[in-house]
């Protein structure tokens, strides 16, 4: 990945800063010598920083007030959720998805991935020791686990290489914490809504799944804790950071109210934490893990969403389950690629992953941006969008729109989404989509956007003209 200029660095700031509303839309903007004294840059960065916002639309010189953020592009905030008793529901056997690109998987652009300082991390590591050839340690390379100790470590979140286990990626680890805390027909507390991957591993284990509302937060805590002090459910599995598909992140109190909660009630906590580490602005959020002080939380996580999927590299932190998941580990398969697990601690070890990761999340924060930007351009005023401050899903809703006709028709023009209806066992998320921003703006992809909603109002209007004829009133 290209080395970002400073300007653009500071216009991603601005950003950010303007969707927390920082920014009223009727007051000026830092004028361009206080910009530049603020940020300790050059007044050449300062203007060229808000010459950039402002062809992209975010904001509009004033000849004579200076510069003022724009009001026309401001989509409605998806603030109010869903709110309904949880319920235990028996999730349907139903034949593996296809694994679409586009903007149905969560995935990043391969122009974004550092490959280059990859590959060269490769190369060393293929002209090494030739012992990588043979079998390692089935719980990984000693190597990567420290790696990703101290990793871990410069973001203030302190976990010993003995604790961690490397996996063949997140979902993975996943699966095996819920084969060692919980067996067929035990029901798991999962948010609403959920990744539909994860749905899919609790149906292919057949376990049942209790859906727990969600607020702007995330899981509504005051619900799970009830399920768990009435045990109710034998595990729970969430992501306290920039959760798939609505971008939700747990508060810190909310994190440590949960890991209390794991310890008072003696139920496990399934931390699915894949994209704790691509948050938008600059901050780098603490797990749930961290707050866990008897072991009941399991950590899981990847580089698949950060770095390279095609690695298949992730791991496990279980905890009080380290025994049991190590030895599972250990009869299950004898560990994972050995040259992969090296390159990657190389990777690691050189900084390059830090250095890489602060890059691409200011990639990220600007590209999440302009595709709300185009979206809200393109698709009517009252439309409902997630502001997410980091990962890679934007989850809307498109009223009146039947989102598996508007998926299915997509998909014959090749065009790939995911319709709400799989994120959750109701019928509340019918409206809703889920769409990948991970790929770079070319104008193929405008493109594909401008179809994506050319289609959605089509359908919209379909729809009311059947509800008229139905009821027999004409439009206003
Ligand atoms: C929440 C969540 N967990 C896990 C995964 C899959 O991770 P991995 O590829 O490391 O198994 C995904 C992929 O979309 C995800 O969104």
């Amino acid at each position: 990945m290209s080395k970002q200029a400073k300007y653009k660095v500071l216009a991603a700031q601005f950003i950010c800063a303007m969707n927390d509303g920082e920014y009223p839309q009727d007051q000026p903007l830092p004028s361009l010598r206080q910009l530049s004294a603020l940020h300790q840059v050059s007044m050449t960065t300062a203007l060229a920083c808000y010459r950039y916002l402002e062809s992209l639309g975010y904001i509009r010189a004033d000849p004579k007030r200076g510069f003022f953020p724009c009001s026309e592009h401001t989509p409605v905030p998806l603030t109010e959720h869903a709110q309904f008793d949880a319920q235990i529901s028996t999730l349907p056997k139903s034949p593996p998805r296809r694994l679409r690109s586009g903007f149905a998987t969560a995935q990043l652009d391969a122009n974004l991935i550092d490959t280059q300082q990859l590959r060269a991390s490769l190369n060393r590591t293929m002209r090494g020791n030739l012992s990588m050839f043979n079998y390692g340690d089935p719980l990984g390379e000693p190597t990567l686990r420290r790696a990703l100790s101290e990793h871990l470590q410069m973001q203030g979140f302190m976990l010993q290489e003995q604790a961690l286990i490397i996996t063949q990626g997140c979902l993975d680890a996943v699966k095996t914490a819920l084969e060692i805390t919980t067996k067929e027909q035990d029901v798991i507390a999962v948010p609403s809504p959920c990744y539909t991957g994860l749905l899919d591993t609790l149906s292919a284990m057949g376990r049942q799944v209790l859906e727990v509302p969600s607020n702007h937060n995330g899981i509504d805590l005051v619900q799970l804790e009830n399920a768990m002090a009435g045990q109710k459910i034998a595990a729970c599995l969430i992501s306290a950071n920039f959760q798939n598909p609505t971008g939700h992140s747990l508060s810190t109190q909310q994190k440590q109210s949960l890991a209390w909660m794991a310890k008072q009630y003696q139920i496990p906590v399934i931390e699915d934490d894949v994209y704790r580490e691509l948050s938008h602005t600059g901050t780098t959020p603490l797990p749930v893990k961290h707050f866990d002080e008897d072991g009941w939380v399991i950590w899981c996580s990847s580089i698949s969403k950060t770095l390279a999927p095609g690695f298949r590299l992730g791991w496990c932190a279980p905890g009080r389950f380290h025994q049991t998941y190590s030895d599972l580990i250990r009869v299950r398969s004898l560990g994972c690629n050995r040259p992969l697990q090296l390159a990657l601690a190389d990777y690691i070890n050189r900084g390059h992953y830090a250095r890489y990761l602060k890059k691409l999340n200011q990639a990220l924060a600007l590209q999440c941006n302009r595709y709300i930007q185009i979206l809200a351009q393109l698709l009517p005023a009252n439309i409902r969008l997630s502001r997410p401050q980091g990962g890679l899903v934007l989850w809307f809703e498109l009223p009146q729109v039947d989102t598996q006709q508007l998926q299915a028709q997509l998909r014959d023009e090749q065009i790939y989404i995911l319709c709400g209806d799989a994120f959750s066992t109701t019928d509340l998320y019918h409206n809703y989509v889920r769409l990948n921003f991970g790929q770079c703006l070319s104008s193929e992809i405008e493109s594909q956007l401008v179809r994506f909603t050319q289609l959605a109002i089509q359908i919209r209007c379909q729809k009311s003209v059947k509800d008229e004829t139905k009821t027999g009133t004409k439009p206003a």
